[in-house]
């Protein structure tokens, strides 16, 4: 699956499959003005940290066009206006590094050519929107490669949340590394978590998989030590939004819990994503900033409200595995393992050069 992102060049449009609807409904959600994007990035029509840098390497596009028709700001200098539409934009969800990443990787590409007006920028960013695009497929099917050696065949591998193609360009992070192992001819099964509150791993994981014919059960998050008990788990795979340059992970909330019983079991617990997922600026998870959400989100069920009147609730969409709970972290550059400061910084060395 890669036509849940597409740009129509013409219209300078971005057309979205809307998360939000699915499995239900699949529907399409058209984002012509900047503000239209962040608003699909922050009420999650479009979620998953690469597929947010994606996205947002788009909106980029967007935004160039308006600074051309002075939409984006109150200056006269369309420069001045387009840098604080990029800031914005950036600052739509506050864990997943991958936006940052690309809004700053576009800026710096604007600052390094240094275009004449805005039509130039428009067009020389419109191909390496393009390029990020194709760049992060490219990279989930490497990562696939060097994941898939890490599962058996007989394997069933438990994921939490939805590190697949809608999380990303396509292919996918975590769901990569399975479907990566299944095209080798393994035999691979997955339990998708349901991931309260707003059920990615029902709505979404279990979605494509079913979709491309890939054996899923669903299980509602508290049965995963159960379930680890009783054997039926062999291998843990998940995304991940950041990881602190110690290798500490931010991933969905409920990650952390499963690692902590995933050691518990003996079971290998793995961490699926691009090195534009590695935040080197960030020492430790502490430094990761975790996102807040409505704690609507947790008080109703589909529309509908569950808790008492007046009861509010905890809402933190995120939190942070600690690396010593982390068997392996599988990059495009390999699989890179403990002492992950050692591993981390030659990683990304060879991105740098
Ligand atoms: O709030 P979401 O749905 O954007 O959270 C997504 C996750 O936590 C994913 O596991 C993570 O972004 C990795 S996606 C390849």
């Amino acid at each position: 699956m890669t036509d849940h992102i597409r740009f129509d060049a013409q219209s300078n449009t971005l057309d979205l499959l809307d998360q939000r609807a699915l499995p239900l409904v699949e529907e399409r959600l058209y984002c012509r003005t900047l503000d239209s994007v962040i608003e699909a990035i922050k009420s999650l029509a479009v979620r998953g940290a690469p597929a947010i840098g994606v996205s947002a390497a788009w909106g980029c596009v967007i935004a160039a066009r308006e600074a051309g028709l002075d939409t984006v700001g109150g200056s006269d200098d369309w420069r001045e206006n387009l840098d604080s539409a990029l800031d914005r934009l950036a600052a739509s969800r506050p864990t997943a590094v991958n936006l940052v990443w690309a809004v700053e990787h576009m800026r710096a590409l604007w600052k390094q050519k240094n275009p004449a007006n805005s039509a130039e920028l428009h067009t020389l960013w419109l191909a390496e929107a393009a390029r990020v695009q194709a760049a992060d497929v490219a990279a989930n099917q490497t990562m696939g490669a060097f994941g898939a050696a890490l599962l058996d065949d007989g394997d069933t591998v438990l994921t939490h949340c939805n590190a697949g193609a809608l999380a990303t360009a396509g292919w996918g992070t975590a769901l990569g590394v399975i479907r990566s192992a299944i095209a080798e001819g393994k035999r691979i099964r997955v339990i998708s978590d349901e991931t309260r509150p707003v059920l990615q791993g029902a709505r979404l994981t279990a979605y494509e998989l079913a979709r491309d014919g890939i054996p899923v059960m669903a299980a509602c998050d508290n049965a995963a030590g159960l379930l680890m008990k009783k054997g039926l788990v062999q291998k843990i795979v998940v995304g991940a939004d950041r990881i602190a340059a110690n290798g500490d992970t931010a991933n969905k909330i409920g990650t952390y819990g499963l690692a902590v019983l995933a050691k518990e079991h003996g079971i290998p617990f793995y961490i699926a994503a691009p090195l534009s997922t590695i935040d080197p600026t960030v020492l430790t998870g502490d430094g990761i900033p975790i996102e807040e959400r409505p704690d609507s989100e947790v008080a109703e069920l589909a529309g509908t409200r569950i808790l008492p009147e007046g009861v509010g609730a905890y809402n933190f969409a995120f939190d942070v595995t600690p690396s010593q709970y982390i068997a392996g972290i599988i990059t495009e550059a390999g699989v890179l393992s403990a002492p992950y400061e050692q591993s981390i910084a030659e990683a990304l060395r060879g991105v740098t050069g």
